[in-house]
């Protein structure tokens, strides 16, 4: 098991990553007074994990209690949130009692944001059971619910107490997604270390999810993205690396009505646009462009989708992180990223027409 260190501002707990740890969760989660513990998690999550939590748990000698929720993005509501609040005030839960979450990015960002207000704020635990949340969504203390209007819009900035990352929760985890989760992966790699690379380069231990290659590769990722939330937990200046192809991919999700592409699939294509970008800036040069592009073939993730343009620049012009003017992260080079505002429209065009030509 590895122990990476996250330095937030706000608070400094850690990230435990292994092999099967989920069932030693009891004695891995930090001492507390809670009296009762509450397991928040997704049915396909519970059909998997929740016995070996539960028993994990049960070790603490507390009231345990489930709250699941349906699979899915549309869990994410202000809908499920406060339905959630109502669960918890009718079993008279308290504020040194404990939320733990069990599940992806959907049910970390969920229960996060319900710990941080439940009578302001009671102690939080994350147990990511998604490459995405192993790497990102349960590290940093982001936490979100959708409204109508945008994914996202209404959050708290709320660190955990600790998180267990499980990586043989992944071996249920469908392809698809797993493959999806390889994009946040890739982006760190691009971004902050081509280390990450050479290391995911290993399309074997890839495909077999193979321990010894999460363990790795997931505490990596949780020390670089520690790395940046200690310098900026507010998201007001170095946090947005952790952005690099997401307007594109944002406006891409959002055009296919967030059905067609999968988060980390529609990033893919937002970080080869982003470089080519950084290419027609004259920031990079053609071989960052087309190492881009061999990445995420190699892996599967898709370098290019059908759009229209004109949509796709609608789209990114209302997201809620342009309020101020859009700043993109491009690279320089692997692993040499910086941000870049007052980018020309013609350079945008020509970027855009390079995406719909390749
Ligand atoms: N807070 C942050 O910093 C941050 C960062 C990245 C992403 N996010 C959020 O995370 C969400 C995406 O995360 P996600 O991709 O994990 O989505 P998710 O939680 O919807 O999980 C994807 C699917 O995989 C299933 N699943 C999860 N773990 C499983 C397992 N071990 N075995 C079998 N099935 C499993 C889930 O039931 C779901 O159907 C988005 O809402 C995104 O906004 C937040
Ligand atoms: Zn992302």
């Amino acid at each position: 098991m590895r122990r990476v260190g996250i330095d937030a501002p706000s608070r400094s707990y850690e990230v435990l990553v292994g092999d099967g740890i989920l069932k030693s969760a009891g004695e891995l989660i930090p001492q507390g007074d809670e009296e009762s513990i509450m397991v928040l998690t997704d049915r396909r999550v519970r059909a998997h994990w929740w016995d070996v939590a539960k028993q994990a748990l049960s070790a603490r000698g507390r009231r345990l209690a489930l709250l699941e929720v349906n699979p899915g993005e549309g869990s994410k509501s202000f809908t499920s949130a406060a339905n959630l609040l109502r669960r918890m005030a009718r079993r008279s839960i308290r504020r040194h009692d404990l939320l733990v979450t069990l599940g992806g990015g959907v049910i970390t960002d969920l229960g996060g944001f319900v710990a941080s207000v439940y009578q302001r704020g009671i102690p939080l635990i994350h147990i990511p059971t998604s490459l995405v949340a192993q790497v990102d969504a349960a590290i940093g203390g982001k936490t979100a619910v959708n409204l109508p209007q945008g994914k996202n819009l209404a959050g708290t900035f709320y660190q955990p107490a600790s998180v267990i990352a499980d990586t043989s929760t992944l071996s249920t985890l469908p392809q698809r997604e797993y493959v999806s989760g390889l994009a946040e992966v890739i982006k760190y790699g691009l971004t902050l270390d081509p280390n990450l690379l050479t290391l995911i380069a290993d399309v074997e231990a890839v495909r077999n999810r193979d321990a010894g290659f999460l363990e790795e590769v997931v505490s990596g990722c949780a020390q670089l993205k520690g790395r940046i939330v200690s310098q900026d937990e507010r998201d007001t200046s170095s946090r947005a690396v952790l952005n690099y192809g997401h307007t594109f991919g944002h406006a891409l999700e959002a055009h296919g009505g967030y059905e067609r592409w999968l988060h980390g699939e529609a990033i893919s294509v937002g970080m080869v646009f982003a470089a080519e970008l950084s290419r027609e800036l004259g920031l990079a040069s053609e071989d960052v462009v087309a190492e881009h592009r061999r990445i995420f073939q190699m892996h599967g993730l898709p370098v290019s989708a059908p759009f229209d343009p004109g949509e796709i620049v609608k789209r990114w012009n209302m997201d809620k992180k342009n309020l101020r003017g859009q700043r993109w992260v491009l690279l320089s080079d692997l692993g040499e990223w910086k941000l870049v505002g007052d980018v020309g429209g013609a350079q945008i065009q020509a970027a855009l027409r390079r995406m719909a030509a390749a």
